[in-house]
This record gives structure tokens, C-alpha cells and sequence, in this order.
């Protein structure tokens, strides 16, 4: 397994604002005067890393466990109780169990990550989380022998999720990973952001974040972590399984059969959102394109 990654953009990088663009301004001038310092990386790949503001991050929001609308999440999600909060690690693991909230996050290192969220949708943001390496999480339930993937589960409580009672996915929301992807250091689950709690809209209190990975795989409000030997099943794959792949690798080059990756929009900005050119694995390709290595990605999509 690589190393744990380093991100050496915090929380007081981006705000105020004019500081952090300093720093973006100040790296990217130490590495174009070729003065061969190893500056770590900041960033994914030659990506604009702006943060958007908390308010765009927790109003425009897709969590169908509470409508299809941009704005339902925000609206409907406050009434989803987040504590207590329990999730079940079983499989192959030496040590399956329930594991609380409160013990997750006084075993496990928080830290900030600024990352890109791509959406499938064509559309991106970057969100400052606060998280843990997914890999940490798994050490300490131990991964055994046999593990080869790792399947994640949404709470499952129509009372509180509206969505749940229409049958506009199959429920509970489902997601999987390849162990190595989930044990990458860029892989996380993130409890927080902009410093504070993860808003309910965000997928309280525990959600994935895969960042080059097209958004619908970051599955929120997790409850159950199977580890498997077997290629486990996901909700958009289900619903369609031309358009959602088990990969779902940010990629210009394989267009989703209804529209183009090429580009996407960068939420924000109001008139002034723009369009911008989609990166390869969402800008991470140095740090996971090793990953993927001999395989077609256009049929692993
Ligand atoms: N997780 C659950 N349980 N339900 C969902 O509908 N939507 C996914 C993903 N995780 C979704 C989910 C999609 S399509 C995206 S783009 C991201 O969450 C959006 O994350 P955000 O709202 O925090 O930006």
C-alpha cells in the first residue's frame, strides 16, 4: 500500500480566501521556477482547487434518500436522527462488529482533504472534509486473507428518508469498492466539513469520499461495511447498468450514453459558472492511474 497521502492545503489556506490563493499562487510559482523542490502534492493534477463556499456545498446536493431535487436534501435531511449512530463492520474481517459513532471518531486521525467532487451529472465542486483514511478503519476491524472488495450500505429508515418510500432506487443505497482502491490513502470517509460536523445533506455522520471516482460512488450515511471476496452489487448499477459502471472512474475520454464527460460545470459563480475541461481520473491520475494498469477503462467503465 502507498504511504498515507499528504495534503498540504488546510482549512487556514482557504480562509479568507486571498491567502489561500496566495499559497496556490506561490506553489505554482516555486514549481515553474523548476527550483526542484518537492513540493508535496497540493492537489490533484493541474485542478483548480477553489474551494466553494458552505453554502453551495450544503444546498445543491443529490441524497435521493430525500428527493431528486438539488434542493430536497437540504430541506427534508434535518429530520434524519444521527446520533446514536452504529456501523456494522462484518465479513471477512478478524474483528466484525458493531462499532459506535463516538468510537469511531476517537480511534481514527481526522484530518482535512481538499478534494474535487465530480459528479457523473457533469457537474464539480471541491469541498474542504474532515475524515479518516478508509484503510485505518479497516486495519483495525482487520482485513482477512480472502477480502477483495468492500461493499458499504445506507441507513435504511423510510420514516425519517422520505425517498425511501418511492421506489425511485432500490433501497437501501448500496456502493462497492476493489480493496485496493478502498485501501488507497486518497480514499476516505469523511465526518466533516468546512470544520464543522458533516451537515445531514452531506450524509451524516459517516459518508465514503473516492474523489477520482465520479460522485454516486461517495455513498452517505453509512451503517454496514461488508468485506467480500465477491464483486458486490450497487444501486446505479442496478438501476442501469449501460450508464453506471462498477468503476465509475472520472474519464474525458468514455462518454456516459446520454452526454459527454468531456467538460463539466463548476457549481458556483451564479451567471458566472463555468465550463470546464474534465480531468482524468479527476485530476488524481498520478496517484491512481497505477490502479488500472492493462485494463480497458472504456469497458470498465
Ligand atoms: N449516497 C446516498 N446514500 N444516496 C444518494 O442519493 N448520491 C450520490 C452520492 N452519495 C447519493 C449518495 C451522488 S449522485 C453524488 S454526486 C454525491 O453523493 C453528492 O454528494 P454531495 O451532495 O455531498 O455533494
Amino acid at each position: 500500500m502507498a504511504g498515507r497521502w499528504k495534503n498540504d492545503l488546510t482549512l487556514d489556506d482557504v480562509t479568507p480566501r486571498g491567502i489561500y490563493l496566495n499559497r496556490r499562487q506561490m506553489l505554482t510559482s516555486l514549481t515553474a521556477a523548476g527550483l526542484g523542490l518537492s513540493v508535496s502534492p497540493a492537489a490533484a493534477q493541474g485542478a483548480d482547487l477553489e474551494p466553494n463556499t458552505f453554502e453551495d456545498i450544503t444546498s445543491y446536493n443529490n441524497f435521493y434518500e430525500f428527493g431528486t431535487g438539488k434542493s430536497d436534501p437540504a430541506e427534508y435531511a434535518g429530520q434524519l436522527t444521527t446520533s446514536p449512530w452504529t456501523v456494522e463492520i462484518d465479513g471477512l474481517v478478524d474483528r466484525p462488529g458493531p462499532v459506535s459513532m463516538d468510537d469511531i471518531l476517537s480511534r481514527m486521525e481526522i484530518e482535512e482533504r481538499i478534494y474535487r467532487l465530480r459528479c457523473v451529472e457533469a457537474w464539480s465542486m471541491v469541498i474542504p472534509w474532515q475524515g479518516f483514511e478508509l484503510a485505518d478503519l479497516l486495519e483495525m476491524a482487520g482485513v482477512q486473507d480472502g477480502a477483495q472488495f468492500v461493499a458499504f450500505q445506507t441507513l435504511l429508515r423510510p420514516e425519517e428518508m422520505p425517498g425511501q418510500k418511492r421506489p425511485i432506487l432500490d433501497w437501501p443505497y448500496i456502493e462497492g469498492l476493489r480493496l485496493d482502491e478502498a485501501m488507497h490513502p486518497l480514499t476516505i470517509m469523511a465526518t466533516g466539513l468546512y470544520g464543522k460536523p458533516l451537515p445531514n445533506q452531506n450524509g451524516a455522520p459517516l459518508r465514503l469520499v473516492v474523489p477520482w471516482k465520479y460522485g454516486f460512488k461517495s455513498i452517505k450515511s453509512i451503517v454496514r461495511i461488508t468485506l467480500t471476496d465477491r464483486q458486490p452489487e450497487t444501486t446505479w448499477n442496478l438501476a442501469g447498468p449501460d450508464e453506471y459502471g462498477f468503476y465509475a472512474n472520472v474519464n474525458p475520454n468514455v462518454d456516459h450514453p446520454r452526454w459527454s464527460q468531456a467538460t463539466e460545470r463548476r457549481v458556483g459563480g451564479g451567471l458566472f459558472s463555468r465550463r470546464i475541461d474534465t480531468m482524468m481520473f479527476n485530476g488524481y491520475e498520478d496517484e491512481v492511474a497505477s490502479l488500472y494498469r492493462g485494463m480497458d477503462l472504456a469497458e470498465n467503465y
